[in-house]
This record gives structure tokens, sequence and C-alpha cells, in this order.
């Protein structure tokens, strides 16, 4: 794979560059970029294509609806770049339905408009979160320009590949929902890491498998192998939080000792989680329902973390997901050795090792 860095700054000065961004920002209910997290990881592949290229036309998504704009996030983006004058950035990709159509020929057709509209001679992938899907300005691009990795993918790469070999002792945790489609990284991770913890609404599907009553807690109601569900080296919480109505307080039981008219809402840490001072740490996914304020166990998770941290400068902890990110505020960031910018794409290259817009940029 060809990677930015590679091509020199003569060859650059000459190019008109599309650059695909991952630009895909949360908006408040005022319409409002309310974490520009994404974009400063962007800022370093754009100021130096605007800085040496002849021409840089960005490209980028956001949200899944057609009639979502981009304006507040160029407006955003405007902040840290007007200085320049050779930029310019698209409307949402995504108003197009061929950007994400199944039709191969229609990604491709959408494709080849996007290369003839920005006169670009040169296509910079740097949306490493967007790498998992098969869109045209992912997987169709690359067929028709010769493209390279920005510095973001770049970086993503060398940071993921260490949590694919962690440090020893190593603990991956997993929140988050649906054990079905994390049963495969799950798989793979009990080969490579010592302990798993499991938390959020996937560890409600753990207790519902074993036969416990879960009451009206959120489950995929997904079948556990038998290896997994009683593997020794599969961490369960020992107490969680539970409501018997919403907006009341939560209080806190053993998992067996659920009530039909309970609901989950946090998990509570064991408070020896960390004792084996570990060398690797991977999380993924909110412990709890924080969207409703059940921050706790995600809370007490990070003061781990910052502990862990305080003691060993160079254990390697890596977080990554924009449910995850929600739940960690900016003063807290700097606990992690990298953030991922991906959530699905971050899980999928973990699994498999690779990506669809990886692999597109490859076969050049
Ligand atoms: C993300 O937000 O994780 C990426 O931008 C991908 O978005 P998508 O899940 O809507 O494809």
């Amino acid at each position: 794979m060809l990677f930015l860095g590679d091509i020199s700054y003569e060859k650059l000065r000459e190019k008109t560059v599309l650059l695909r961004a991952g630009l895909n920002l949360p908006l408040g209910a005022n319409g409002r970029v309310i974490d520009d997290f994404r974009l400063k990881k962007a800022l370093p592949t754009i100021r130096y294509l605007a800085e040496n290229c002849k021409k840089l036309v960005i490209i980028a998504h956001i949200g899944r609806n057609r009639d979502i704009s981009l304006k507040p996030v160029i407006d955003v983006l405007n902040e840290h770049i007007s200085h320049y004058d050779n930029i310019e950035v698209y409307e949402n990709l995504r108003q197009d339905p061929r950007e994400y159509s199944d039709k191969e020929s229609d990604r491709d057709e959408y494709a080849k408009e996007l290369i003839q509209r920005s006169g670009a001679d040169l296509f910079v992938q740097d949306a490493f979160s967007v790498c998992h899907r098969n869109h045209a300005s992912i997987t169709s691009i690359p067929k028709f320009l010769q493209s390279c990795a920005g510095f973001l993918i770049e970086k993503e790469l060398l940071e993921l590949n260490k949590a694919l070999n962690p440090l020893r002792p190593s603990i991956f945790i997993l929140g988050g929902a649906k054990f079905a489609t994390k049963e495969p990284l799950i798989r793979k991770f009990l080969k490579l890491y010592d302990k798993i913890f499991i938390g959020g609404a996937i560890a409600n599907e753990f207790f519902e498998s074993r036969g416990y009553e879960i009451g009206h807690s959120l489950t995929h109601k997904s079948v556990i192998p038998h290896d997994i569900l009683y593997n020794e080296n599969i961490l369960l919480p020992e107490f969680v939080s539970v409501v018997y109505e919403d907006y009341e307080p939560p209080v806190e039981v053993k998992p067996k000792d659920i009530l039909p008219e309970m609901k989950i809402v946090d998990v509570t840490l064991p408070v020896d989680l960390f004792k084996n001072e570990y060398a690797s740490v991977l999380w993924n996914g909110p412990l709890g329902y924080y969207e409703a304020g059940f921050i706790r166990g995600t809370d007490t998770l990070l003061r781990m973390l910052h502990g862990l941290r305080r003691r060993d400068p160079d254990a390697c902890i890596i977080t990554g997901g924009g449910d995850t990110l929600a739940t960690i505020s900016a003063e807290r960031r700097n606990i992690f050795t990298h953030i991922s910018s991906g959530g699905g794409a971050m899980l999928t290259y973990l699994e498999k090792g690779n990506l669809p817009g990886l692999l597109a940029l490859q076969i050049q």
C-alpha cells in the first residue's frame, strides 16, 4: 500500500488531490457540532496537503440521512483552514444514493463523476472510520485513480496493530450490545488476551444464557456457546445496577438475584479487576446505559485506567468507537495511548485484520 509520506514534494506540488476524510461528527439538537475529535484527527493530512499540493478537494459524509448537510462540519473545519486558498469541500457524499448503492456499477459511476468534477490526479484515502464500508468513495475511487493512504490511516494501523499484538498481561474490555456480532472478535481475543471483561448489554445476554432472570433488561437473545459462556478467562460483573421503573435511582444486586420487574442499567466493576497491572488494555463499548445517565461503571473503569496510566506510563491503553468516546471527557482522553477514530471500522479491523477500504488501496 502506498502512503502519502512516500510521495515526494516535487510530485505532490503538481497534483490536484481528492481527499476522502472521516468527518462524521456528532451534531447536537441545535444542528451544531458537539465533538470535533474526528475533525482534529483529520487535520494533519488536510494541512499537509493544503501546503504541499496544487489544489485540494475534500469529500466526506455525515449521518445516514440523505437530507443532512455537511455545512456545520465545514463551518468548524473553516476555523482551521480558512487561511488556505486552494481547498474546496464538497457536500455530504451520502446526499447521492449511489455513494452507498448495492450495485457496483452505480458506485463506480459516482466515483468517476467525483474524479472528473474535482479534476484530481491523486486520491488520498484518510477516512479510516468508513473503511469497513463498500462505498463509492471507499472502494470505487481507487479503481480509477492513483491512490494512497493518508496520515490518519497510517497511525490507526500502527496503533491497532499494537492491540493485535498485546503485551502481557493483557485485558480486553467489551461493552455495548449484540453478542452475535461480537462473537468472532471474542473468539479471536480469547487467544490473544489473558482476560476479557464483559459489561454493557452483552453481559445481560451472558446472564440470560446462563438461565438467570433478567427482567426488562436489554437483550438480543443470543444463544452463547458453552465454551464462551463458562470460559474461565471471561470475567462478568459480580454486581449490576437495576431500576424498577425508569427515572428511579438504581440499586445494586447480584446478577442471580434479578427479579422480573427489574431492568439492568449499569454494572459494578470487581474492585480487583486491575490487580494484574496490565501492560495492554483494549476497551470498546460503554459498560452501562450511558445515554440515560448510567455511567458509574464506565466512570469506575476510567478511574482504574487513570490509576494504571499513573503507575505505568508505558502501559498500552487503546479505545475507540463513537459511543465509547461520548463517555470520555476531554480531560480524560490523555489516559489513552490511542483513541481510534473508528467504531465499526476499528472492530472489523481487529476481527479480520483488514478492511475493504484498505484492500482497495492495495490492489494498485
Ligand atoms: C462512523 O461514524 O463510524 C463512520 O462514519 C461510519 O458511519 P456509518 O456507520 O454510518 O457507515
